[in-house]
């Protein structure tokens, strides 16, 4: 075989890709189907584009008979799937995140393990990076699947909302009154990834779900994360551990850098670094809050306040991972000014991400005006307690759920829960008579409004008579978009 050929266009199709490709090799259509274990016709068919998108398997059997490089036989596997109508890039809803990932040997194992189980779970304790890396791993493996779609059910309060969340995520038109047919429909012929963050509170349903897709669509793959293993039969559970030590210090200065670019760190500070990072349990949401502070607080002195928060809080039963996230978090929390505090615990009520005028109109209020809500909201970022998410071009604002978690009791704690609760309502009320007019893909593409419709209402619906009374209006709101949505219907039945 002469040296390799690559190229054409980046766009020629299958058929011209393959017979040039056969060309290069010096076989014949008869050599290439014995080598590929195919038919003679079945090749004829492809190079004449009679059979324009081959099944993966087949452009699989094509490149290893062909011996072509890595690119070649990424250029087929484009070309088929471009043949295939495959799902456009960026659609598939895995959020990007605006700081950077730090490598960690971990992911190479997945991705190995994924390439043999058709269900991985990536189970760990919170903040341990289990929502990061697979994203970051569903990202580097996309090109494999025709579509990649990202669930996640935190917002799902109850179990029996899974399917109608999952078919809400893959866009399956509303009609249909069983979800999970329809997403049998939509994913069926299909190299699917379905990636589903944060299972933990709804694992039961999420397990039957995903079992039964598995079971009706041969070419699904899908990747979990959840605090628990869903326990079935078909999946692998991998317990994501802590941060190495180097991998710890790496993120530590990343982010320390991300605030301060001309930090750089020697023998000394790198010593200190170590430090504190075991401290923190090689645990990344704990060491991204750490980082954060080292520009106000310095080095030593933060190693110093860790060392005394940490050992000083939380309650012992808790396991220990965790109690340092407590702690973590806590510790963090004492060092925000008032305002900060006080915006931070209001914003607990929101589930779903959320936008800058939303923060501005539930946030705001009692000693802390509207204006100030911005500069407030940029600090608490600044300090890692609240991340924000490039979802296609819009900006939106979101927890961490141990950090909202937290949040939420403090807010209870202060009795400033119901306030809260009322005033986000209010803001849905005013939303719904911005929607009043607006068709239904307009509402929909409020997403995250959506869960914090869900989350205001089931609040209400459990909690206050006084707060169901004020919800009449979000009712309205949330009949209207949730319907569409299939998803509430249930819910707002009550
Ligand atoms: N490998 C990594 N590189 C960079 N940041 C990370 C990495 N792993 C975790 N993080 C950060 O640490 C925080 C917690 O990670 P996350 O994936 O949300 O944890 P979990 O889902 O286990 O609760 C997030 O802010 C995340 O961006
Ligand atoms: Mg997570």
């Amino acid at each position: 075989m002469g040296s390799e050929v690559i190229a054409m266009s980046s766009e020629a199709p299958f058929s011209e890709l393959l017979r040039q490709q056969r060309r290069a090799a010096g076989y014949s259509q008869e050599d290439l189907a014995e080598r590929a274990g195919l038919s003679v016709s079945a090749i004829g068919s492809l190079e004449q584009g009679l059979r324009r998108a081959p099944h993966r398997d087949t452009v699989r059997f094509l490149a290893d008979a062909l011996g072509v490089s890595e690119s070649v036989r990424r250029q087929l596997e484009e070309a088929a799937a471009r043949a295939r109508g495959r799902q456009p890039r960026g659609d598939s809803g895995l959020p990007t995140s605006l700081t950077s990932f730090i490598e960690r040997h971990e992911l190479d194992e997945l991705k190995a393990l994924l390439s043999d189980h058709r269900l991985l779970t990536i189970t760990g304790s919170p903040g341990i990076g289990k929502t990061r890396i697979a994203i970051e791993l569903a990202r580097r493996i996309e090109d494999m699947y025709d579509e990649t779609w990202f669930v996640d059910l935190l917002p799902v309060r109850d179990g029996k909302f899974v399917t109608s969340q999952v078919a809400l995520r893959l866009n399956v038109p509303a009609e249909s009154d069983d979800d999970l047919s329809g997403i049998v429909r939509r994913i069926q012929s299909r190299h699917t990834l379905l990636v589903i963050d944060n299972c933990e509170h709804v694992v039961a349903d999420v397990a039957s779900v995903v079992e039964k897709l598995l079971r009706s669509c041969s070419l699904l793959t899908v990747l979990t994360t959840s605090r628990e293993a869903l326990a079935l039969s078909a999946e692998l559970a991998y317990r994501l551990p802590s941060m190495d030590a180097t991998v710890a210090s790496h993120l530590f200065l990343a982010r320390v850098q991300q605030r301060d670019p001309t930090w750089s760190l020697d023998m000394e500070r790198l010593a200190v670094v170590a430090d504190i990072c075991k401290n923190l349990d090689g645990i990344p949401l704990a060491i991204e809050l750490a980082a954060s502070r080292v520009s106000t607080l310095g080095l030593e002195a933060l190693r110093g306040r860790l060392k005394g928060g940490v050992t000083l809080a939380g309650s012992r039963d808790l396991p220990a991972r965790q109690q340092t996230m407590n702690t973590t978090i806590a510790w963090s929390y004492d060092l925000l000014s008032d305002v900060e505090a006080l915006l931070f615990r209001r914003l607990s009520v929101m589930i779903g991400a959320f936008t800058l005028e939303a923060a501005e109109q539930v946030g705001s209020g009692e000693s802390l005006p509207v204006q100030a809500v911005a500069d407030a909201l940029s600090n608490v970022v600044e300090k890692s307690l609240i991340n924000v998410d490039h979802i296609g071009t819009s900006t939106r604002y979101r927890f961490l759920e141990s950090i909202r978690t937290f949040a939420l009791d403090r807010l209870r704690y202060e009795g400033d829960l119901e306030n809260t609760m009322l005033r986000l309502m209010e803001w849905l009320d005013q939303k719904a008579a911005v929607f009043d007019s607006s068709p239904p893909e307009v509402i929909i593409e409020n997403w995250s409004d959506l869960d914090n419709v869900r989350a205001a209402v089931s609040w209400a619906l459990s909690n206050s008579s006084y707060a169901t009374m004020r919800l009449q209006q979000t009712l309205s709101l949330g009949s209207r978009a949730l319907g569409i949505g299939t998803f509430a219907r249930p819910t707002l039945a009550h």
